[in-house]
């Protein structure tokens, strides 16, 4: 199995690449990355000489040379994960996400029709549940729940999954879907919630808060999300779109008030430090008040089931940021390129 993981380099696809490397290593694992602010290849420093694993850099939305690159290496299967992922730069900048995110996706399809063996496996769309749009306080989103995105991140993911879809209806790609709530877990960079607010409560800054800080949003560990994308990509049925979420609903300021409570003990200052740098902020435009996912077909069908508490989950999430400084202060600081020219063009 010759298998293409887009967007290896990021916060979920690192995990993923781990993943499938560790456990198949009879497959060749080939991440493409274009090594964007998201991208780190220090997120895969322990799977870098693996002999079933490789790296490549470049651009999905770069017609020719992701055509060279299908012609070439004629990959079995696509896991397609690379993406702009951050609400907020795609409000001020959305056009970055129609390249990437729907242009991209479409080059990506395009080259999977002209040069993959399509008998032998399938492509893999990682998407989020923002595409349905928001809930009010009752209700799940279900794989049959419409498309409604409010944003221009995820009006720019329900495009790509409009695409997928459409050419596995049209052309009979084989393909699966994946819609899943918010991650959170180690590599992830510090301009989500969980990460971003870690980061300044270490170094006490202000914890922008966005309106009233009720909104509420369904937390999935990311190595829990990566199982789930291996148990869809080998045993998903072809055609088919899989909810993926925690079953783990919380308001943001509830949310905070665990991380700052859990982030005061390890870093040993008294109970309510961290709570002092909370400062409510004007709110995100469109800013959607609540997303929540039923999972009951993943779970039913193929048996997958969060591994980890809310509670546990963050806790490790912590003790990682705590304990990798190093990554932290190269990813706010642009350090990382370095490591990418030591690593692979100076070689
Ligand atoms: P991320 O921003 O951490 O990583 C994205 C990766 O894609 C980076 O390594 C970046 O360098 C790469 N990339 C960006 N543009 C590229 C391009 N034009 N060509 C090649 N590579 C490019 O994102 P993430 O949070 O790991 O999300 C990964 C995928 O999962 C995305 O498709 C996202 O929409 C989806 N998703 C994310 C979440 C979440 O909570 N983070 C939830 C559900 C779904
Ligand atoms: P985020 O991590 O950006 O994920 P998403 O927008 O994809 O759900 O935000 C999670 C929630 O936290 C969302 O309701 C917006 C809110 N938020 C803040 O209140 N302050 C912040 O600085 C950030 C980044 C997010």
């Amino acid at each position: 199995m010759k298998l293409l993981i887009t967007g290896g380099a990021g916060f979920i696809g690192s995990h993923v690449v781990r993943l499938f490397v560790n456990k198949y290593p009879g497959y060749e694992i080939i991440n493409l990355d274009k090594l964007t602010y998201a991208g780190n290849l220090e997120n895969l420093k322990d799977v870098e000489d693996a002999s079933n694993y490789r790296f490549v850099k470049g651009d999905i939305s770069d017609l020719d040379f992701i055509n060279k690159l299908f012609e070439k290496e004629k990959f079995n299967g696509v896991i397609h994960l690379a993406a702009e992922s951050h609400v907020d730069r795609s409000i001020t900048n959305p056009l970055d996400f129609v390249e990437t995110n729907v242009i991209g996706t479409v080059n990506l399809l395009n080259a999977y029709k002209a040069y993959c063996d399509l008998s032998t496996g399938r492509f893999y769309h990682i998407s989020t549940d923002e595409v349905y749009g928001e809930l009010g306080d009752e209700g799940k989103f279900t794989e049959s729940t419409p498309y409604h995105p409010n944003s221009p991140y995820s009006a720019s993911k329900a495009s790509s999954d409009h695409f997928v879809r459409a050419y596995g209806t049209t052309y009979n790609l084989p393909y699966v879907i994946s819609n899943c709530s918010n991650n959170y877990g180690s590599h992830q960079f510090p301009e989500k919630l969980i990460p971003l607010f870690i980061h300044n409560i270490k170094t006490r800054k202000p914890l922008p808060v966005y309106g009233k800080g009720e909104n509420i949003r369904d937390w999935l560990w990311v190595n829990d999300h990566a199982r789930a994308i291996d148990v869809i990509y080998h045993n998903g049925r072809n055609g088919e779109t899989y909810n993926i979420g925690g079953n783990n609903e919380w308001k943001n300021i509830d949310l905070i008030h665990l991380l700052c409570s859990q982030m005061d003990q390890k870093l040993n200052r008294p109970e309510g430090t961290s709570e002092q740098l909370i400062t409510y902020v004007k709110d995100r435009a469109g800013h959607d008040f609540r997303y929540a996912i039923d999972s009951s077909k993943l779970m039913a069908e193929l048996g997958w089931e969060p591994s980890v508490t809310f509670e546990e989950g963050l806790s490790k999430t912590i003790d990682w940021y705590l304990e990798n400084k190093e990554w932290l202060d190269h990813v706010t600081s642009g350090e990382y390129q370095n490591y990418y020219n030591e690593q692979y063009v100076l070689r």
